[in-house]
């Protein structure tokens, strides 16, 4: 089953998770896509980042909307028109990595990340996350603790989406354990500092890759 996962977090948001294992060419004639993204599905270079695209839109089936209801700001942050379902507004955020995509639907703001978790993020923790959260651990726990705060950042951008915003210098990820499977962060960013609600959890891929999904809600 290609849906791998919905999570129920409250009764207005749910996470819905897809394992992409068709190809292409499946995955084309089951979705419906308007002209804009038609044009931006052709100019992908890598049939990976087409996947990941068109399996969104199964996703977006999954949740009772289409392609159709789906716009981009021109930042590149995704909007949904509400549907027959849900007068109220609705939130969407998008991640994909290699093989899994994701989208949040919420009544309120909210951003998501889904990461493959590798060893290369340590060579780039200092230059995104305070790296003394990742004292006493392993190895294998630092390489899964920093896609966390990864993830954390991504997801706290990608609700705020403001030009300027920078990992390192803004966003600011409060100690947590792997084990706690929630934690908090700030925004400092313009004079004003933001309270975030994260949420996170490890996917299995059963093929030894590990994947984290991070969410985050302004509190
Ligand atoms: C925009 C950004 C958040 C995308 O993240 P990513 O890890 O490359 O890719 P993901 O698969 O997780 O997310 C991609 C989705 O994010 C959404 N997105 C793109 N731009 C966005 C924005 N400005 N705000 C919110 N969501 C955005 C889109 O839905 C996109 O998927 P789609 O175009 O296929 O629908 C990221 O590239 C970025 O610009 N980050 C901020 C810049 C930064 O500080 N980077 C690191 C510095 S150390």
């Amino acid at each position: 089953m290609p849906l791998h996962k919905i999570i129920t977090h409250d009764s207005a948001t749910k996470i819905y998770i897809w394992k992409i294992e068709e190809s292409f060419e499946d995955l084309f004639d089951e979705v419906v896509l308007n002209d804009i993204n038609l044009i931006r599905l052709n100019t992908m270079k890598s049939e990976m980042h087409q996947r990941g695209f068109l399996s969104v839109r199964k996703l977006l089936q999954e949740a009772g909307y289409s392609d159709a209801d789906l716009h981009y700001d021109q930042d590149g942050k995704p909007h949904l028109k509400p549907n027959s379902q849900n007068i109220e507004p609705v939130e969407i955020s998008i991640s994909h990595s290699f093989e899994f995509s994701t989208i949040a639907i919420s009544d309120k703001p909210i951003g998501i990340d889904i990461e493959l978790a590798k060893e290369k993020v340590l060579k780039i923790a200092s230059r995104f996350m305070d790296v003394s959260h990742l004292k006493d651990l392993s190895e294998e726990e630092q390489i899964r603790k920093a896609t966390v705060v990864w993830g954390i950042k991504e997801s706290v951008f990608k609700i705020k989406n403001e030009k300027g915003i920078s990992f390192p210098d803004h966003i600011f990820e409060n100690t947590f354990l792997l084990s706690d499977k929630k934690a908090t962060a700030q925004l400092s960013f313009n004079n004003l500092i933001e309270s975030f609600d994260i949420f996170f959890e490890e996917i299995d891929s059963n093929n030894s890759q590990n994947y984290t999904l991070v969410y985050a809600f302004e509190n």
